[in-house]
């Protein structure tokens, strides 16, 4: 007889960009990246339960707007779970519970992560196997930042941003986040970069310096290193956050910095201390949620459910 499977739940990371070199579109439409991601201790948790059907369940931490996430096939878990599925030729049922704490539309590839985790998840619940491989080349199919949210920790990013490797980082870097209430188009922050840069470079720029600077292990080195090509396009569709910016590092931050597409913003801290010491004075100036996460942390794992 064969063991009745039990609920499998994984656990996937927020992203932020170190370095984002963007260069002109490429035929297809997608910008041609040189990225440098971090995987972040914000993380959001995806369940399989044994199910005869493929269906999601969403759970969201007070600052997440839950609703505005979709459960039907619209839904990157969902789809996850649909194109693996169509790879080993069967349909796959699942109840997916996504816990999360990872803002929706906030530049810091939640949706990435659920779709990421859910592969995961799917993958063990039915004993499949997938070869790393062959689950690189689903998420890539998923989305530009799903490969990277199944490696986790830091690394550099090419082509449309699929195309992962781990690089050296020997720090543990500090860092506040402020999400904004209301989530950020990454399609119109890119195609407003296409309208504010329309002599770009094919060729993005790339990110030797960042690179030297996570060897370096210096927190002041990285912040002088911190580079986001979306982070103009993204400000001038959202002034407040560059306001947001100075404010923080007014405050103290070492750099802060638009994370991805926006409209996240993170703070580059000295130390943990640090970290906390920045995220009280920016509630107490009225930022309403502020969180506060180490990097670089794992990608896309296994954890005893409930933890
Ligand atoms: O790959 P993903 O589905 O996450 O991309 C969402 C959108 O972001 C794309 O449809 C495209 O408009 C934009 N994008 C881009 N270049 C990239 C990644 C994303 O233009 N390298």
């Amino acid at each position: 007889m064969m063991p009745t499977p039990t609920a499998v739940t994984v656990r996937a990371a927020a992203k932020i960009n170190l370095h984002l070199g963007v260069g002109a579109p490429r035929d297809d439409g997608f910008h041609p990246l040189t990225t440098v991601y971090q995987a972040v201790g914000l993380c959001d948790d995806v369940t399989a339960h044994p199910a005869d059907d493929l269906s999601v369940d969403i759970a969201g931490a007070d600052w997440v707007d839950a609703d505005a996430i979709p459960t039907d096939s619209g839904n990157l878990a969902h789809r996850a779970g649909v194109l693996l599925g169509d790879h080993h030729g069967r349909e796959l049922g699942a109840r997916l519970v996504v816990e999360k704490s990872i803002p929706v539309a906030g530049g810091l590839a939640g949706g990435s992560a659920d779709a990421a985790a859910a592969l995961v998840a799917l993958d063990r619940l039915h004993d499949l196997g997938t070869s790393d491989t062959d689950l690189l080349r689903i998420a890539a199919r998923l989305g530009s930042d799903v490969p990277f949210a199944l490696l986790g920790g830091t690394a550099l990013g090419t082509g449309r941003g699929e195309v992962v490797e781990p690089v050296a980082d020997v720090g543990t870097w500090w860092w506040v986040m402020v999400p904004s209430l209301e989530g950020l188009s990454t399609p119109a922050v890119y195609r407003h970069f296409d309208q504010l840069f329309p002599d770009a470079s094919p060729t993005p720029p790339d990110a030797e310096a960042l690179l030297g600077a996570l060897r370096t292990g210096q927190p002041v080195s990285l912040a002088r290193a911190l580079r986001n090509d979306l982070q103009e396009p993204a400000i001038d569709l959202r002034p407040e956050l560059g306001r947001l910016i100075e404010h923080g590092e007014s405050e103290g931050a070492l750099r802060g910095i638009v994370s991805g597409s926006g409209p996240t913003v993170v703070f580059l801290c000295e130390s943990a201390d640090h970290a906390r010491d920045l995220a009280g004075a920016l509630m107490r100036t009225g930022s309403p949620v502020v969180l506060v996460a180490n990097g670089a942390v794992a990608g896309s794992h296994v954890v005893p459910a409930h933890v």
